[in-house]
């Protein structure tokens, strides 16, 4: 997770997984109205979904996994 305004926002891409987002960070739909995340097992840390499977995208929900 990001510490100051300064330390970079880490994404890591996960093939075939989520792509995790770690640091302060807004979410907005094509309307540009926010989207907050679901609770995260880690804080600060967001997954997206990057396999198209997931029933609550834009957020990962295991489904990659099945
Ligand atoms: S990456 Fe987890 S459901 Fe798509």
């Amino acid at each position: 997770m990001s510490d100051s305004p300064d330390t970079p926002i880490r994404i890591t891409w996960k093939p075939s997984g989520p792509i995790i987002v770690e640091g302060p960070v807004l979410i907005f739909d094509n309307a540009g109205d926010p989207i907050e995340p679901p609770p995260a097992k880690h804080p600060g840390q967001v997954k997206l979904c990057g396999c198209g499977l997931s029933k609550t995208r834009p957020f990962c929900d295991g489904s990659h996994k099945r």
